[in-house]
């Protein structure tokens, strides 16, 4: 279960994050600003308490606060983002977790290792972790080291279709696996209950977990039906400004 939620309001400049799809256009600040603020009251619908951090008008996609650190039960790791423009979000991220955790459980990644929290899907005590543009192997390394004397196991997954490894998958606990494209064949993930997701909806597989209840993005039905189906109740929100700068329910927040 969940307790703590953090996000980070957009700033104006998130019009600038960085897109693998320019054909989706701009993304409307006004707009952004009203979804962000629909998808906190959402999550305080499943049962945590939300931290809203202020808009930093230096760093266009530090809305996504899921990529500059990962949150665990035993520890927090401050990552070292593979994007150069995202690097400097680390530092108000670590401040806001001070809250949270002690310092003695607070780690990081650091160069020549990148790792961008996107990456990485936590399922029970085993992390999987896309080795992506973003996320090199030698970042990989450094989290299995950190996360070793917890207990728990890191998997490196290799990827080749998608920014992050949770664009394309994501965990709904109880051995439930929403996957799409690459996801659905990836021998890494061959124990677990797949809920495959359509092509023309892989954009739906970011969903997220909480508390029992699935949020799920607004506008892919099919995604929404095979999880409802699944036995979740399921709330939706709409990101839709947000997919043009290639985020979505995930990465807007930290979830622990
Ligand atoms: N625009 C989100 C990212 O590229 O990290």
């Amino acid at each position: 279960m969940f307790q703590h939620v953090i996000v980070k309001t957009p700033c104006k400049a998130m019009i600038n994050g960085i897109t693998d799809h320019p054909e989706l256009g701009m993304p409307d600040y006004e707009k952004a600003l009203i979804q962000h603020t629909a998808y906190v009251e959402t999550l305080k619908k499943c049962g945590v308490d939300v931290t809203v951090l202020p808009p930093d008008e230096e760093y266009p996609d530090s809305c996504f606060v899921e990529d500059p650190a990962i949150v665990t039960k035993y520890c927090a790791i401050i990552t070292n983002p593979g994007a150069p423009s995202r690097k400097g979000e680390t530092t108000a991220i670590e401040a806001a977790l001070q809250a949270f955790y002690p310092s003695d459980k607070i780690f990081h990644i650091s160069a020549p290792g990148t790792l961008e929290g996107g990456d990485v899907m936590m399922c029970g005590d085993t992390f999987y972790v896309g080795e992506s543009a973003r996320t090199n192997a030698e970042g990989i390394h450094q989290l299995t080291e950190i996360l070793k004397p917890f207990g728990c196991k890191v998997e490196a997954v290799p990827l080749s279709e998608v920014l992050h490894l949770k664009t394309g998958v994501s965990y709904l606990e109880e051995n439930n696996m929403l996957t799409a494209g690459e996801f659905c064949t990836k021998p890494n993930f061959e124990s677990y209950h797949k809920l495959q997701i359509p092509q023309d909806e892989a954009y739906g597989a970011n969903s997220i977990w909480v508390n029992g209840t699935v949020i799920v993005p607004a506008g892919y039905p099919a995604v929404q039906a095979a999880v409802e189906a699944q036995g979740y109740k399921v709330l939706v929100c709409d990101t839709s400004e947000f997919r043009k700068i290639d985020g979505g329910l995930s990465c807007l927040s930290l979830r622990f």
